[in-house]
This record gives C-alpha cells, sequence and structure tokens, in this order.
C-alpha cells in the first residue's frame, strides 16, 4: 500500500504507527496530531529506528495538515481524550465526538476511498460518528476492541492454563465496555474446548477479568492502555494491505444480523482487501443472546446521548 494515516499521535496512534512501520505495510505512515510538533517528532523518532528494525516504510509527521494525508488506503483514527481513574468509556462522549466528527470530515476530503478504522472510545459510538459523517459504505468504517479484549482473554487462558497464548483460539462479540460478552463456547486450546480444560470458577474470573480489562490498567496507570491497543488496530490494517481474509471480532455496523438494527456493536467478520467483507453469523445459545441483548441495549444509550448532542 502506499500510503496510511494515523489520526492522534498519543500513545496509541504512535504505537499503532510504530507497528505498521515495523512490519513495513506501507512506503509511508502519516502520523498527524493538532498538537504542535508532537506528530512530526514522534514520526522522525520512530523512522530513526528503521535501520535498527529493518525496515523501509517511510514515517512522516504532520500537525492540522491534512494534505500530507491525501490518497490514504487506510486510515486509523485514535484522536480523543483516553479514560482517567473513575472514568468509564461513555464519559468521553462529549468530548470525543465532537473530534471524531472533525477528524473524519477532514479525512474523506483528502481521502475518500479511504478504509477508516475508529479507535477513539467510547468505541462502538465513536465508529457509528464516522461512519455518518464519512458517507461511505458500512463495510470500509469498522472500529477496534474485539481484537484487544480478545487478546487480554488470551494472555489471562494462557497463564491458568499454562499453555501458549498462540495456541488459544477466541471470539468476543457486544459493545466495547464492561457488557462485552466473551464466549467461551467459541474458545479452543488448538481446536480442544476450553470448557474441558478449566474448571468453572477460574474461567468465571477471567470471563470478568476480561469485561473489566481496560479498567485494570487505567487503575495501575492513571490513562488507558496503548501497546495492545496499537497493535491490535496495526493487526487490523495488515489483514485489510495483504488482503489476509482474517476472522477477527470487529465493530461492525449490523444490519439485521444476530437480530439487531442499525447498531455498530463487535461481531465476528471476515477482514480483507475491501475491509468488512462478511458478517459471520455464529449460533448463540438463549444465555449469550441474553448478554448480547444487555450489552447492545447498553450501547444504544450512549447512542442515544449521542443523537441528543445533534451534532450531526
Ligand atoms: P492520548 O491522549 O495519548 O492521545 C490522543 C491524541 O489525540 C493526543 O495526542 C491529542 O493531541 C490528539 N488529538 C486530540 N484532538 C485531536 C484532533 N482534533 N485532531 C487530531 N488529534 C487530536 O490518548 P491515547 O491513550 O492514545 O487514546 C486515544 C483514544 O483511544 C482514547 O479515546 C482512548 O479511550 C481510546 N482507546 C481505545 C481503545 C479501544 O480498544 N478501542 C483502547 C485504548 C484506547
Ligand atoms: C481499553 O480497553 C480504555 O478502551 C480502552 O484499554
Amino acid at each position: 500500500m502506499n500510503k496510511i494515516t494515523v489520526v492522534g499521535a498519543g500513545n496509541v496512534g504512535a504505537t499503532c504507527a510504530n507497528v505498521i512501520a515495523t512490519k513495513d505495510l506501507a512506503r509511508e505512515v502519516v502520523l498527524l496530531d493538532i498538537k504542535e510538533g508532537l506528530a512530526e517528532g514522534k514520526a522522525l523518532d520512530i523512522w530513526q529506528t528503521s535501520s535498527i528494525s529493518q525496515f523501509n516504510t517511510r514515517v512522516t509527521g504532520s500537525t492540522s495538515d491534512y494534505s500530507k494525508t491525501a490518497g490514504s488506503g487506510v486510515v486509523v483514527i485514535t484522536s480523543g481524550l483516553p479514560r482517567k481513574p473513575g472514568m468509564s468509556r461513555d464519559d468521553l462522549i462529549k468530548t470525543n465526538a465532537g473530534i471524531v466528527k472533525e477528524v473524519t470530515e477532514n479525512i474523506v476530503k483528502y481521502s475518500p476511498d479511504a478504509i477508516i478504522i475508529v479507535v477513539s472510545n467510547p468505541l462502538d459510538v465513536m465508529t457509528y460518528v464516522a461512519y455518518k459523517v464519512a458517507k461511505t459504505s458500512s463495510n470500509k468504517v469498522f472500529g477496534m476492541a474485539g481484537i484487544l479484549d480478545t487478546a487480554r482473554y488470551r494472555a489471562f487462558l494462557a497463564e491458568a492454563l499454562n499453555v501458549s497464548p498462540n495456541d488459544i483460539s477466541a471470539m468476543i462479540m457486544g459493545g466495547h465496555g464492561d457488557t462485552m460478552v466473551p464466549l467461551p463456547r467459541y474458545t479452543t486450546v488448538n481446536g480442544i474446548p476450553l470448557l474441558e480444560l478449566i474448571e468453572k470458577d477460574v474461567l468465571d474470573k477471567i470471563v470478568e477479568r476480561t469485561a473489566k480489562g481496560g479498567g485494570e490498567l487505567v487503575a495501575l496507570m492513571g490513562t488507558s492502555a496503548w501497546y495492545a491497543p496499537g497493535a491490535a488496530a496495526a493487526q487490523m490494517v495488515e489483514a485489510i494491505v495483504n488482503d489476509q481474509k482474517r476472522v477477527f471480532p470487529v465493530c461492525t455496523m449490523l444490519n439485521g444480523e444476530f437480530g439487531l438494527n442499525d447498531i455498530y456493536l463487535g461481531a465476528p467478520v471476515k477482514l480483507g482487501k475491501d475491509g468488512v467483507e462478511e458478517i459471520i453469523e455464529i449460533d448463540l445459545n438463549d444465555e449469550e443472546k441474553k448478554l448480547l441483548k444487555i450489552s447492545s441495549d447498553a450501547v444504544a444509550s450512549v447512542m442515544q446521548v449521542f443523537d441528543d448532542m445533534n451534532l450531526i
């Protein structure tokens, strides 16, 4: 790919740009921020690792000059406030909705065909904002959450079972919040059903720790995580750039799938050069359906807060 843009040169954006460059996913990565000099500085620092980490991707920075992002094939939006202790992701909506709206308007002006990956929180609703503003098809606008949430779940399971996290295959659905729905029935250790290998009380604790995984890190660091989120967004970019048809949990527009309509929510999708190429409608049992409904209701209530802002 010729050019990839990452908007927001903060913790998540810079990490994401670094992973994209290290994996040589494009000829150029443009990092953009509103803070004077921040994106240029971080881009220069990452570029100066090229001979150490052995990559060719040029990393450049821009302070608010979107003409530098022109012709991007993929844009990752990480701009916006992160959580502080005591805040939920949903508390961020008032500030971040305006930021995501303005950023998306600028992005589509210079890269009308770009695939847009949203990372800013509250994730499901910010993805909906970008979709509304971009006025493109929903397979080209989606959000990163499920890869991060399953990565946390897989890390906790790997510790509990003393196995490699690489051998754990897992799916999580629902919104990116404490109501997310980890799916132990769809979790295996290299094909062996998880439920044959783990005690129920251990699993229950891991499911709960996963759902609150973002908050655990906020409590430890005073701000939200960035290494795993940045790497997760870069993994989505890689699937698109290399047309890998990877099956990931992604925050995607549901139009009838799982009985839900006109809502962005985490679901299993196939990710390739056209973005979300398919939503995989797995069978859910009654309990899983109930949990998904609770999660979609939680996202819908944040959507309502956004709709009441009359921003679009
Ligand atoms: P950060 O504060 O380190 O970086 C955010 C950057 O956005 C700052 O450098 C800021 O100057 C920039 N920014 C603000 N307004 C802007 C605008 N209008 N245009 C361009 N840049 C602008 O925050 P961090 O930790 O990088 O988090 C970024 C966002 O990602 C937060 O909303 C956070 O909650 C979210 N997040 C989402 C995750 C997910 O799983 N979806 C995981 C981790 C973070
Ligand atoms: C996370 O899950 C806060 O969404 C952010 O780390």
